[in-house]
């Protein structure tokens, strides 16, 4: 089995959507899934409260399907590379945190994780264009993070379009990624900007076939995909 999936597009369910007292119960119900999308949140970067590494590594044991670790944290160049070594598929980190973006990426790349980073809907994505090889992944937010459940914010759009284009161009595997508000009708215009990796919280567990749900994202994605 590849250690990436090479299924395009991506789909990756956020289990902030899960039920955390069943998680491994919540898990299984995505197996259809490219990656299992894990929200780390320190109630300082976001206003909100998840889990930490100890959590993290018992997804990591249980998931059939890798880990794409989206981390709302400060501080990432000290949190980060241990999600890395928990064997994280995937490790995003918020360039508004970081005092070094291309540097941590490094390191998680040294690790074996793929490295991204994420930017908050009023971030600007121009400062990365010229070092877009440095990372594996750009999280484009389309919602203000820290919640689930939220609209999707079409304003988002124009910086992935400028994201895909550069990605193109330059002929780069750079996953583009976006995250907040992803439904059946939403990542129709996300695919049309240029997304190949879509994260879903509610629209996948609030259904109550979560791998029809996938589906069905996974096709209405790809009728767009280019
Ligand atoms: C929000 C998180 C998202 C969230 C998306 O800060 O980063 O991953 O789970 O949830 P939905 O799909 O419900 O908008
Ligand atoms: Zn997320």
């Amino acid at each position: 089995m590849p250690r990436f999936p090479q299924s395009m597009p991506r789909i990756n369910p956020s289990i902030l959507a899960a039920d955390f007292v069943n998680m491994e119960r919540d898990l299984a119900k995505i197996v259809s899934a490219d990656l299992v999308h894990v929200d780390v949140m320190d109630n300082h970067f976001v206003p909100n409260l998840t889990f930490g590494p100890q959590m993290v590594g018992r997804i990591q044991d249980v998931s059939q399907i890798p880990l794409d670790v989206h981390l709302m944290i400060d501080d990432p160049e000290r949190w980060a590379p241990g999600y890395a070594e928990l064997g994280a598929a995937s490790v995003t980190f918020h360039v508004e945190a970081s005092s070094d973006p291309v540097a941590l990426a490094r390191r998680l790349r040294d690790m074996g994780a793929r490295a991204g980073i994420a930017l908050k809907p009023a971030t600007n994505a121009d400062d990365f264009l010229e070092v877009l090889d440095e990372f594996d992944q750009v999280l484009v937010m389309t919602v203000e993070p820290g919640f689930g459940g939220q609209s999707f914010m079409p304003e988002t759009m124009p910086k992935l379009r400028t994201l895909r284009e550069a990605v193109t161009a330059r002929g780069l595997d750079v996953w583009l990624q976006v995250d907040g508000g992803i439904t059946e009708e939403t990542i129709t215009t996300a695919a049309q900007s240029g997304a190949d990796t879509f994260v879903a919280g509610s629209a996948v567990f609030r259904s109550d076939d979560p791998s029809a749900a996938i589906a069905l994202l996974r096709e209405r994605a790809a009728e767009h995909t280019h």
